[in-house]
C-alpha cells in the first residue's frame, strides 16, 4: 500500500505515519526527518539543507526528488510506504507521476493554522526514530524521554513560532495545491483521496484511519 499524508506543518502526519507504520508493517518516509538525519551527520546535504529549513523554507525540488527516489527503490519499500512531507510542491507530485510511481491513497489532515501553532509550542521528538510528543496532547510516559528508548526528547530546531507562521505561508502557497492536485487524480480514478478532521483526537484519527484504509 502506497500512501501519502498531506497536511500543513504540525497537521500531525509523523504522529499518524507512527501509527500506521506499526499497523501496515510499511516504512515511514519522512523528507524532513531524511533531511534532520543528514544535518546532524554533517553531510553536504545536511550543510545545504540547515539553513534553509531554519529560515522555514524549502529545499530545493531536484534535492528532494533525487532523496526519495533513491529511498523508494530501497527493498523495504516493495510492499509499500508511507510518504511524510513529500510531495510538497506540484513538481514533486509530477515527478511521482514521471516514474510511473501510483499512489493507492492520499489522506489530507485538516488543521486550522491557530492550532498548529499552539501544537508546534509543545512538540518534543525522538530523532532516531521519528517518534513525536506533545507536552500537553500527547505526553511521554516520562517526562523528556521517547516510550521506547528512554532517550531525551529534544525540541526542533524550527519550531519557534516565527518560524512556524513562515511555514505555515509556504504551506499555503505551495502545497495546498496539492489538494486540487490530487482531488482531480482521484476523479480520474488514479488514486483514492481522504479528507479528515485533523484536530480530533490522535486515538480518534487513528481510529478513523483504520476504518478507511481496511
Ligand atoms: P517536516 O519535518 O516534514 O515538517 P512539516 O511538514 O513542517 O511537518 P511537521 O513535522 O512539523 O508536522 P507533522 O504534520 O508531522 O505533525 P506532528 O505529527 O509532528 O519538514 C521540515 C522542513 O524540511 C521543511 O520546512 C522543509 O524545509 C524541509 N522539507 C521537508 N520535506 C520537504 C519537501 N518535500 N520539499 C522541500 N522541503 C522539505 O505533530 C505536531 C505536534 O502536534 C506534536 O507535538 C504532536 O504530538 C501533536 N499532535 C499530533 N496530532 C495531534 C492531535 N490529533 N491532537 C493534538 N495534538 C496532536
Ligand atoms: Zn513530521
Amino acid at each position: 500500500m502506497r500512501i501519502i499524508l498531506l497536511g500543513a506543518p504540525g497537521a500531525g502526519k509523523g504522529t499518524q505515519a507512527q501509527f500506521l507504520m506499526n499497523k501496515f508493517g510499511i516504512p515511514q518516509i519522512s523528507t524532513g526527518d531524511m533531511l534532520r538525519a543528514a544535518i546532524k551527520a554533517g553531510t553536504e546535504l545536511g550543510l545545504a539543507a540547515k539553513q534553509v529549513m531554519d529560515a522555514g523554507q524549502l529545499v530545493s525540488d531536484d534535492i528532494i526528488i533525487g532523496l526519495v527516489k533513491e529511498r523508494i527503490a530501497e527493498p523495504d519499500c516493495a510492499k509499500g510506504f508511507l510518504l511524510d512531507g513529500f510531495p510538497r510542491t506540484i513538481p514533486q507530485a509530477e515527478a511521482m507521476d514521471a516514474h510511473g510511481i501510483a499512489i493507492d491513497h492520499v489522506i489530507e489532515f485538516d488543521v486550522p493554522d491557530d492550532v498548529i501553532v499552539e501544537r508546534m509550542a509543545g512538540r518534543r521528538v525522538h530523532p532516531a526514530s521519528g517518534r513525536v510528543y506533545h507536552v500537553v496532547y500527547n505526553p511521554p510516559k516520562v517526562e523528556g524521554k521517547d516510550n521506547e528508548t528512554g532517550e531525551e526528547l529534544v525540541i526542533r530546531a524550527d519550531d519557534t513560532e516565527d518560524t512556524v507562521r513562515k511555514r505555515l505561508a509556504i504551506y499555503h502557497d505551495q502545497t495546498k495545491p496539492l489538494v486540487d492536485f490530487y482531488r482531480t487524480a482521484a476523479d480520474a480514478g488514479k488514486t483514492r483521496y481522504h479528507h479528515l478532521d485533523g484536530t480530533q483526537k490522535v486515538d480518534a484519527i487513528a481510529s478513523q484511519l483504520t476504518d478507511l484504509l481496511a
